[in-house]
């Protein structure tokens, strides 16, 4: 792959979008990177975690390349659209957690990225926006939906019909990430909270990723039925023997992912 770089660190997989001459823009060819990334990534047991974030100092991913953006059409502009969505549905939908660490400007496409992830940090120099309209487009993977679907249709059509970009704090006050950080701790602060969730019982970290991502998009009683059927699965796994009895002998759980 030339333009999505992975390095496992004793199995929290960091995925980096590394075209920084142009911000890391996504062009066809580093968007089918991703998928091909995060496909391995979901077959390897060795990676338990995925961290995805920017290459270079300034931008996660400044957005959809607009050079190759400039020269679409209605059917390829469709096709580009369905890409990149069943490509971040896919990161979405991700089986381990994946969380983005977000160190620099995540803007259109890369804010729709960093939208797609379970769980978003930012650097405190981190800017984030949907600035579509500013081009005479909408957002096309996925934004439009995520935006409204995290912070509400009111916040989500401020920033979608502004276009303006907003900083870390802003972004972090208004639920559009998780926590703010200084730029020298991002990784260290994504990395600390990869290992934390891959303490906890794998297949249960996998089962509540489920129950959220599907369950959400769920009417509330369908979602409330996977809920009660994947803890019920549980149920039939070692770890969750497990997990309880460290608890009842006051000790720390060994999960074996079975
Ligand atoms: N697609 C293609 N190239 C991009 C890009 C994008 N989304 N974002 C940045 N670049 C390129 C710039 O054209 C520039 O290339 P050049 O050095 O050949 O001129 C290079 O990356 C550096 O960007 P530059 O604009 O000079 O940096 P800046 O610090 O002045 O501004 C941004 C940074 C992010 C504010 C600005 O690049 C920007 O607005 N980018 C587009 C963001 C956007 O609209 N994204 C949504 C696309 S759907």
């Amino acid at each position: 792959m030339e333009n999505v770089r992975t390095e496992n660190r004793d199995g929290v997989l960091i995925v980096t979008v590394d075209r920084p001459k142009v911000l890391n823009a996504l062009n066809a060819q580093t968007v089918n990177e991703l998928r091909q990334a995060f496909e391995a990534a979901r077959e390897d047991d060795a990676v338990r975690c995925v961290i995805l974030t920017g290459g270079g100092e300034k931008a996660f991913v400044a957005g959809a390349d607009i050079g190759e953006l400039s020269l679409m059409t209605p059917i390829t502009g469709k096709a580009t659209a369905e890409r990149g969505q069943r490509i971040f549905h896919s990161i979405e939908r991700f089986p381990k957690p994946v969380i983005a660490a977000i160190n620099g400007f995540a803007l259109g496409g890369g804010c729709e990225l960093a939208l797609a992830c379970h769980i978003r940090i930012a650097s405190d120099k981190a800017q984030l926006g949907l600035p579509e309209v500013t081009l005479g487009i909408i957002p096309g993977y996925g934004g439009t939906q995520r935006m409204a679907r995290l912070l509400g249709k009111g916040k989500a059509l401020e920033l979608i019909l502004t276009g303006d970009r907003i900083g870390a704090e802003e972004a972090e006050r208004i639920g559009l990430v998780n926590k703010v950080v200084p730029a020298d701790q991002l990784m260290a602060t994504a990395e600390e909270m990869g290992r934390k969730i891959m303490s906890r019982g794998p297949l249960a970290v996998r089962a509540a990723i489920e129950a959220v991502m599907s369950g959400s998009e769920m009417p509330f009683e369908e979602g409330q039925f996977l809920e009660a059927t994947l803890f019920g699965l549980l149920a039939s796994t070692d770890d969750m023997k497990e997990g309880m009895k460290a608890f009842l002998e006051k000790r720390t759980a060994d999960f074996k992912n079975r």
